[in-house]
Order: structure tokens, then sequence, then C-alpha cells
């Protein structure tokens, strides 16, 4: 079949084809280590060997953001075909991080990242109450980050002053909050359904009003960081961040910033929530269609070096595809088709198809100021879980795990 000619609806059964065995090899061999990125043979290894080394006590560091998302592919496979040995290998990452939940300084805002794409989504699938009790834990962690004067989820830890508010323009981090958190508070929302209490979604939806306001830009464009001072909640500025510079528009975070928005929609049903989603993939969108719908790095980028992220686009193709499901279909269609595009210009650019390597989708970029290359144009788990999950969501297959 000719990829390039084919109709959307081809192209999604032959990449779902080719989905079931990639995963089914990738899942033997991987198991319930955890995943980042490639070796130099194309294979993962286990970050938490790779990364830190042990912890002082012998064990291993598994507080990295990223250390959700392969379970969270796990369950989506389990969700799509059944098989035990992806819900084992889930199980078996799950119970490693749950060492997390022991040391609440060892994790920051990205605790939702987390536990939503391994306990919770355990728990949905199966109903299984340790997951749930992981679940709510985590919740708890997450709303004790919240800062009631500037009603913001505080969103990395460390001193005041550090290595990192040096960098990107100073300031003191106990009072900052980033966009990526969007894609945290979900697990808020689920916490107050969970336990029908509003106290966690009040949370929830006091910080993405505060996002709207300081982090979304009228033209749709994002800002990366806001910087409050953290006792009185007073705004003070936006830092710069992963993308280019300050004022810039980082295109990971413009994808937190549609699927974040659209989920906060799904929860609460505000209509503001909605209409800032769709802002922000509006200029999502007219920026990709302009670069064969393959996302830069940033969107106000200079011309050159080109560099790309898929982790961008795959969870900005998600984000569109959440919001087609809010609205009518002649206005979703411009979404799905939108995501479809985006979808099968990084799955023709991009992905690693043969069963014997790990990792489908390379092309992803963890930030833009990258002093030796190992992050730029790389696989990154995050790229593959959005690809799988946009994949198995216009199949029909998936499992909601925001
Ligand atoms: N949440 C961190 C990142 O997007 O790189």
């Amino acid at each position: 079949m000719d990829m390039q000619k084919c109709s959307n609806q081809e192209w999604l059964d032959s990449v779902y084809e080719k989905l079931l065995v990639k995963m089914k090899a990738e899942c033997g061999r991987v198991g319930s280590n955890i995943p980042y990125t490639t070796n130099k043979d194309g294979m993962y290894d286990d970050i938490t060997e790779t990364r830190w080394g042990k912890t002082p006590d012998g064990g291993a560091h598994v507080g990295f953001w990223t250390n959700g998302f392969w379970p969270g592919m796990l369950w989506q496979m389990y969700e799509a075909t059944g098989d035990e040995e992806y819900k084992t290998a889930a199980v078996g990452v799950e119970e490693r991080l749950d060492a997390l939940l022991k040391s609440p300084e060892s994790v920051d805002h990205d605790v939702g990242f987390l536990f939503l794409l391994s306990s919770v989504a355990h728990y949905r699938k199966t109903g299984d109450q340790e997951a749930r009790r992981r679940g709510l834990m985590a919740a708890a962690t997450l709303a004790a980050r919240y800062n009631l004067d500037g009603k913001f989820i505080r969103a990395w830890n460390g001193p005041r002053q550090n290595k990192m508010t040096e960098m990107l323009g100073g300031g003191d981090i106990r009072g900052w909050m980033i966009i990526d958190c969007m894609m945290n508070i979900p697990l808020l929302y689920w916490a107050s359904e969970e336990l029908d209490d509003p106290r966690f979604a009040k949370i929830a939806v006091n910080h993405a009003k505060t996002a709207q306001q300081y982090i979304v830009r009228p033209d749709g464009s994002c800002n990366h960081i806001v910087a409050f001072e953290p006792d009185t909640g007073e705004y003070l500025t936006n830092p710069g961040g992963q993308g280019y510079k300050q004022g810039s528009s980082w295109s990971r975070g413009q994808s937190w910033a549609v699927y974040g928005f659209a989920l906060s929609y799904r929860h609460t049903k505000d209509e503001s929530f909605l209409n800032t989603a769709k802002q922000c993939a509006h200029y999502c969108i007219s920026n990709m269609a302009v670069c064969d719908w393959l996302p830069l790095v940033d969107y106000r980028q200079p011309a050159e070096p080109v560099k790309y992220d898929t982790t961008a686009a795959m969870c900005t193709a998600c984000g569109l595809l959440e919001i087609a499901q809010h609205v009518d279909e002649n206005e979703a269609r411009f979404y799905t088709e939108a995501a479809y595009r985006i979808l099968r210009a990084c799955d023709a650019k991009f992905a690693n198809w043969d069963p014997e390597k790990d990792s489908i989708m390379n092309g992803g970029t963890f930030f833009y100021h990258d002093p030796d290359g190992t992050n730029t144009e790389v696989p990154i788990i995050y790229g593959d879980y959005f690809f799988i999950e946009a994949i198995l969501r216009l199949k029909g297959k998936d499992l909601f795990e925001w």
C-alpha cells in the first residue's frame, strides 16, 4: 500500500496492525523495566539504572516525571487486546512507583503523570483497590501543592533560588507554575469523582483559571512558566523555559495547553476551557500547516537549525481528538482531519516499525537549548504513549487515562 496516498482509514488500519506486532515484541523485552529513550543499539534501558544510579540505600530512583508513560502504554494495549502480558508488566511498574508515595518530597506536580497512567489506569480498568489507594494518595500530594493566595499548583521542588531559577530568569521557585500541570490536574478531577467530594476539583479549576489568565496569550500561544510571589500570590513575570526564549512558544507546552484545557472541559463542562483549548489548537494547527504538519520544537524558533519535536505533535493530536469529542460533527471533522495530518506526517518521517528494535516515534526533543544534542530528535517514551493513545482512540479501542 502507498502510505502517502491511501485513505485515512487504510492508513489507520495498517498502523494498528504494525502496532500490535511491535508492542507485543517490546513488552516481551521490556516487561516492568522503566524505559525513557533508546541506547546506541536502538533498545530501551531501565532509566532508573542509567540516569541516576542507585539511592544511598541501594534502591532505584523512580520519580522522574516520565515514568508513568510505559505503564500507560501497557494499559492502552491491554484495553485493545486483552493480552494479560501487558497487564502484568504494567502492575510491575506500578509497584515500583509505590515507593514515591512514602516520600512526598520525592515527587513534584508531575505526580499526576506518574499515577494517572499507572494506578488510576489500573483502577479504572480493573477496580483494583490497592491501585485506587495509590491514586488517592497521589491526588492528596498534588492537592497539597496548591498556593492559596496565588490560586495555582506549585510546579517544581528545590531551594528558593537554584540553578534553574538562575538560568531561566530568577525569582523564587516556590512561586512557579507551568503549563505542563494542565495534564496533572485530571488526577484531582478523578479524586473528586471517586470520593464524591468537590475539594480536589475546586483546586484543579482554580489552577486552570489562573493558567488561562497568565499562561495563554491572546493569540493562542503560551508561556511555559509563570512566577508569582509565593507569600502573596502577586504576579511577577513569565520566565522562559524549555522553548527558544522568553515570549516564544515551546511546542510541547502548546500541546499541554490544547489537551489540558480540553480535559478540563471534559471534567467540568466549563465552556471557557473548551474555548481556550480551541484557541491554542488553532495556533498549533496554523503553525504546523505551513510546516508539512511537523512540529518545530518552538513555533517561534529561528529558521536554522530546523529542529522538530514529535512528542509535541503526538500530544497535540490527542488534544485535537479530545476537542473533536465535545463539538458537533461538522466541527469535529476539522479537528480529526488535522490530527490525522499530524499523525501521518510524523509516521512517514519519524516512525520505526522494526519489531526487533524498541520505540516507534523518533524525533522527540526534550528542550530547545540542548548543549550536546542527546535530547534532540531522539525517541522519547511519551511520544510513543500519545501516538498509541491517538491510534487506539481513532480505532475506538482506547482506555481513557486522564
Ligand atoms: N513536563 C516536562 C516536559 O514537558 O518536558
